[in-house]
């Protein structure tokens, strides 16, 4: 499959009073249709990195590369969720206002963009809420029209950045399906950062393990799970437990600059093999919680 998106020595320092280095050098390419989860200790440059990605900044060095073109200015078939969709979504629209704002500025017919977010709508489990405003439904029914909005304009590349963090359990597991469901019916390729390391697991292809800021890339870990995946079985399988030991213990490690125990490959090696992990080492690697959390050593390094 070619690449969708070619990202080579990617950087990022904000200047400023606040200068700060949050991506140090960042390459790896993602293949068409590839669901990729990026995970990483907190503030160590996720967001950054899909903001240089979406080019909502301008990266301070490196090269973003899409069908293989250099990315100059925001591609028209990118869409990106934010981390904070409660702010992202404008409350003066109804829902249906909402998933078709993108599209207005195309030159899609009035009668085709309805039909649009008809159709989306129906995708996300809203086809009821249409007439409905953004502060009459729930933090997830929010959260689905973000989702709805960003798959309205048909993306090549989804960008999503925590798009689950706020919400229940429940919910959750309930949008990752829905996540899963719309990208095996459309073949969009999807980028998400999570700190959920269950999440990337069980929604991704592959997971990119970030360092602490800055952030580079210290695995690249491909996720043996098949295209079928559920919330029940998938979590009991040995290669889900086995890959979630795996990246815990490089976030717990610090997620230092350096490859942790010589596991994972750097980005560029498309189909990388990680190496085994002894019995003794995944035993006590057993996390009881798998995120990142405050008081991890990666967290603390990161902060
Ligand atoms: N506008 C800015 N100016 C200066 N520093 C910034 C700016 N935005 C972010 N940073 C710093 O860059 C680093 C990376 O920030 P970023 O938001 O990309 O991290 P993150 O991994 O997405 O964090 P989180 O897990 O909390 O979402 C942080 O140390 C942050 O303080
Ligand atoms: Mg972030």
């Amino acid at each position: 499959m070619p690449s969708m998106l070619e990202v080579s020595d990617l950087e990022h320092t904000y200047t400023g009073q606040q200068e700060h280095t949050a991506i140090g050098g960042v390459t790896f390419d993602v293949r068409a249709g590839q669901l990729t989860c990026i995970v990483g200790p907190s503030g160590c440059g996720k967001s950054t990195l899909l903001r240089c990605l979406a080019s909502l900044i301008r990266p301070s060095g490196g090269e973003v590369r899409m069908h293989g073109e250099p990315v100059r200015g925001v591609p028209e078939d990118l869409a990106v969720v934010f981390q904070d969709y409660g702010r992202s979504l404008f409350p003066w629209m109804s829902v249906r206002g909402n998933v078709e704002f993108p599209l207005r500025s195309g030159n899609v017919p009035k009668e085709r963009r309805r039909e649009r977010v008809r159709q989306t709508l129906e995708w996300v489990g809203l086809s009821g809420a249409e007439r409905k405003y953004p502060w009459q439904l729930s933090g997830g029914m929010q959260q689905r029209v973000a989702i709805a909005r960003a798959l309205a304009c048909r993306p090549a590349l989804l960008l999503m950045d925590e798009p689950f963090a706020s919400v229940d359990a429940q919910t959750r597991f309930e949008l990752e399906d829905l996540l899963l469901r719309v990208r095996a019916e459309q073949d969009t390729t999807i980028l998400l950062v999570t700190h959920d390391i269950d999440e990337s697991v069980y929604l991704g292809d592959r997971v990119l393990v970030l360092s602490e800021t800055p952030a580079t890339v210290v695995a690249d870990l491909p996720v043996d799970l098949g295209n079928e995946r559920d919330q029940i079985g998938t979590r009991e399988s040995e290669t889900f437990v086995h890959l979630r030991g795996e990246i815990a213990r490089m976030l717990r490690g610090g997620g230092g600059h350096e490859r942790p125990g010589g596991t994972g490959t750097t980005a560029r090696d498309t189909g990388s093999e990680t190496e085994s992990t002894s019995e003794d080492e995944r035993a006590d690697a057993e996390p009881e919680s798998l995120q990142v959390e405050q008081g991890s050593p990666a967290r603390e390094a990161a902060e």
